[in-house]
């Protein structure tokens, strides 16, 4: 587990920044959210080994558009935007499966500039296996692994190996609280060099019923991974949630323009969590909060990166005005 800046090409690095303080972020985090006035668990601990493989199921979901409209988007525009950036390295921040990845991956071969790959996520097993994949497809690169927070750990990423695409796909930055999203976008503006691009897909704003349905699917399976959560508390916790005695909703928020996603106590029940030696009592219908999706115009992508240091380059979207891709550097 090294993160030696002098690997040869077409060597794989792997660091963890996680394993000494995840366990204890964990506890602190569910503890802190399952004793305030209104319940609250955070989102990143969704992403365990089973919260991942239902996240790809998600993905492929009819009521599930975001993937496949980003995906067309870059289809469409990724080399345009490896000829705008002159990329030879992209860092990927959540980058989950890597599946979209391979469309800039390949542009930048294409246009002759591709160095290194560096994928970020807090799922080890999505770091792993994408890094592994990608190395074997893309003979020559260099793939970096970096299992860590976005959120804390970004200055653990390794040195720039030429003018770097940061890319934050998938809307990713609509499950942060206005005030994480401005203190993370401030944070990747510091990283930003006078040569580096921010490539960020977002989610746009859009009719209730369309939103609704692709974070409350007719097979269930955004509810089951909703619920994971308490699968991971269980285990993680010694907790005794029973999951089948929360519903899963989603409601679009038209004041904060956000889905809201919540886990809602069918019953009156009382729950225990050994590790934190905490009892959580729930009324029936009391919900805790899981997830937000903030979903985005152009106007307030543009005013939130000016806000931390950036500026808009470049906008693309689909036809039906759905889903955005925008890419910002630096001001000044
Ligand atoms: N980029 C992919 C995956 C999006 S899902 C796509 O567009 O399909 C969000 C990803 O972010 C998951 O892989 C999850 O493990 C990761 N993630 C969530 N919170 C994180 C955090 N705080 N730090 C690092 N990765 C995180
Ligand atoms: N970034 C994704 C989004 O906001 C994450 C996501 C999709 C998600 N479906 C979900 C998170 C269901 C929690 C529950 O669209």
């Amino acid at each position: 587990m090294t993160s030696e800046a002098t690997e040869p090409a077409g060597a794989l690095t792997l660091h963890n920044a996680l394993v000494d303080d995840e366990a204890r972020t964990l506890a602190d985090d569910v503890r802190e959210g399952l004793t305030a006035e209104f319940k609250e668990l955070p989102p990143k601990h969704l992403y365990d080994t089973r919260g991942a493989e239902l996240f790809e199921q998600i993905c492929e979901l009819p009521e599930y558009y975001p993937t496949r409209t980003e995906r067309a988007i870059l289809e469409r525009v990724a080399g345009e935007l490896i000829a705008q950036t002159g990329a030879a390295e992209l860092v990927e921040l959540g980058s989950g499966s890597a599946t979209k990845t391979r469309l800039l991956l390949d542009a930048m071969r294409s246009a002759g500039t591709l160095e290194s790959f560096v994928a970020v996520d807090v799922t080890e097993s999505f770091v792993r296996d994408s890094a592994a994949e990608l190395l074997r497809e893309y003979p020559g690169l260099r793939v970096h692994g970096l299992i860590a927070d976005f959120e804390r750990h970004l200055d653990q990423l390794p040195p720039p190996r030429g003018p770097r695409l940061l890319a934050f796909l998938g809307g990713t930055i609509g499950n942060f609280a206005p005030a994480a999203r401005r203190r993370f976008l401030r944070s990747v503006c510091g990283l930003l060099g006078p040569d580096d691009h921010l490539l960020l897909g977002t989610d746009l704003v859009k009719d209730r019923a369309t939103l609704e349905a692709a974070y409350d699917d007719s097979a269930g399976v955004t509810a089951e991974f909703n619920r994971n959560i308490l699968h991971v508390l269980n285990r993680e916790l010694g907790a005794d949630f029973d999951p089948a005695a929360f519903e899963h909703v989603a409601r679009f928020d038209t004041e904060h323009e956000w889905i809201e996603m919540r886990l809602r106590s069918r019953e009156a029940q009382q729950v225990k969590l050994a590790a934190l030696e905490l009892t959580v009592a729930f009324e029936a219908g009391e919900d805790i909060r899981t997830e937000i999706s903030a979903k985005f115009t152009r106007e307030r992508v543009a005013a939130e990166l000016t806000a931390a240091g950036l500026v808009l380059a470049a906008w693309h979207t689909d036809a039906n005005g759905w889903f955005a891709l925008s890419l910002a550097r630096r001001a000044g």
